[in-house]
């Protein structure tokens, strides 16, 4: 059965509150809570303080959490550490990437595919980047240290991007640390933690009811002769900073036991749900295409038949399909350049013309003016730029008083955009070439996205 961890991301944007001395004493009070509960860490800091809590000496190490940014399965990169955390070895290198990162849901999906089971608890960079943003988003809990009240003005930041984005803000919640217990006031607030509080609720902001004090022996604990970074958990049992995160821990893991759907299987199961929504839309679009090719009338289906090099829709959708590319280069031949010639496929001009059509978007629009009607003719670049323009009388047959045959671009316009009872809607037909190996890829979700793009950049320049 697949697993779907639990994230806690701890974050504030004010330096040296103490996020990462509480993400990483938070795993190891989590862990001493329930043996058989998995939890993991991993720092996007780049203080090593996770590598210097958890990583044996000589550990070897397979990845680090630039590997986890750029694809790797985060269970491949988990280390076992010391006192049964698990860790992903943090890197130095990850304001280099953070460029690279393109949007703030790829930690989401991450998880949501991870099978990684139990909590994952991750510590961020004193900034609202790119990384924190992924972080904050997977996460089912955020954690906010807050010292003193610029910290506190700084959490405003945070609240605001979730109403931004339309995410629960409940999921956020303060918590007071680096408290100086010898600080008293007069008045209402007795003390720093009181007063902090006071201020998170003036404000909006819920508050957790521990506090981690200030104190020395914490301080201590990162600082020794052998590099390391000790627990508060193991080295400083019996002080109120000891205590204050047992009931801490406490607290956590029952909001962790109390979730029975964790924000990664939500975000699975949305997923999953995407998935057969756009395998949907994809049949539903095949479903709309026409089975032969417009100007040949020659049936797509045949073996070895004709090639479906363009792709054409009307601007409103009602009409689409494939065009042979010969066809095609044909018909723009004869109908807009008026070169009625045979070509061999090795001609300079066919190849040329032929070359530039595969290059170029089409847009067909029939019109009545006071000489008849017409059909304006535009050729755009592939990025919506106009390039040509013209127009041209709409006739039904070929030239000669007694041609029986069928001019083709009134062919095209009858087929594609004639109304029921005659004339022609107020559409225009828009043709785009596309992948011949793979005719049908232009309906998939992203290329189907940047085709309509296309068509209503064209639209707009051409209505
Ligand atoms: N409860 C505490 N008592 C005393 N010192 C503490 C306490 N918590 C953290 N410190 C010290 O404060 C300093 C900053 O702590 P920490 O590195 O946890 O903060 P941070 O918010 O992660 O910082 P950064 O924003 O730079 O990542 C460290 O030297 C740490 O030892
Ligand atoms: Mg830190």
């Amino acid at each position: 059965m697949n697993q779907y961890p639990y994230i806690i991301t701890v974050s504030s944007e004010k330096g040296g509150v103490g996020k990462t001395t509480l993400a990483t004493n938070l795993a190891v009070y989590l862990k001493a809570l329930g043996e058989d509960l998995p939890v993991s860490i991993f720092s996007f800091d780049n203080h090593f303080t996770v590598d210097k809590m958890f990583g044996f000496a000589g550990q070897p190490l397979t990845g680090n959490v630039e590997d986890l940014l750029t694809g790797a399965p985060i269970t491949e990169l988990m280390h076992m550490g010391q006192f049964g955390v698990e860790y992903i070895p943090s890197s130095g290198k990850l304001s280099e990437i953070k460029n690279d990162i393109r949007g703030a849901m790829i930690l989401a999906k991450l998880f949501a595919q991870s099978n990684l089971p139990g909590i994952l608890i991750i510590d961020t960079r004193p900034e609202l980047d790119i990384l924190t943003q992924n972080a904050l988003y997977a996460a089912d809990r955020v954690i906010i240290p807050v010292k003193d009240s610029p910290s506190l003005e700084n959490c405003k930041n945070i609240f605001d991007l979730f109403e931004q984005k339309g995410m629960n803000r409940k999921s956020l919640a303060l918590i007071p640390c680096l408290i100086d217990s010898r600080v008293k006031f007069e008045g209402m607030f007795k003390d720093q933690k009181s007063l902090l509080k006071g201020f998170a609720s003036s404000r909006g902001f819920r508050c957790y009811d521990n506090f981690i004090p200030k104190s020395p022996k914490v301080d201590s604990l990162n600082t020794n002769p052998d590099g390391r970074v000790y627990p508060i958990l193991t080295n400083a049992r019996g002080t109120e900073v000891h205590n204050q995160f047992s009931q801490f821990a406490r607290t956590i893991l029952a909001e962790y036991r109390e979730t029975t759907e964790p924000r990664s299987l939500l975000y699975h199961q949305w997923l999953l749900a995407e998935d057969l929504r756009k395998r949907a839309e994809y049949e539903t679009r095949l479903t709309g295409l026409q089975s032969h090719c417009l100007l040949c009338g020659e049936s797509f289906s045949r073996e070895g038949g004709v090639s479906r090099a363009f792709y054409f829709e009307t601007s409103d959708g009602s009409s689409c399909g494939h065009l042979d590319e010969s066809c095609y280069v044909k018909f723009l031949l004869a109908t807009i350049h008026n070169l009625d010639q045979e070509f061999t496929p090795d001609d300079p001009t066919w190849v040329m013309f032929k070359n530039a059509t595969s290059e170029s978007a089409f847009a067909f629009r029939p019109r009545e003016n006071g000489a008849g009607k017409v059909v304006e003719f535009y050729r755009f670049t592939l990025h919506g730029e106009l390039l040509a323009q013209k127009s041209y009388p709409l006739k039904e047959k070929m030239g000669g008083m007694f041609s029986r045959e069928k001019h083709p671009l009134h062919t095209l316009m009858v087929d594609t955009l004639e109304e029921q009872g005659g004339g022609f809607r107020d559409a225009f037909l828009f043709v785009q070439p596309i992948n011949p190996e793979k005719p049908e890829a232009i309906l998939t979700e992203e290329n189907y996205r940047r085709f309509n793009r296309l068509k209503q950049q064209v639209s707009q320049q051409i209505s």
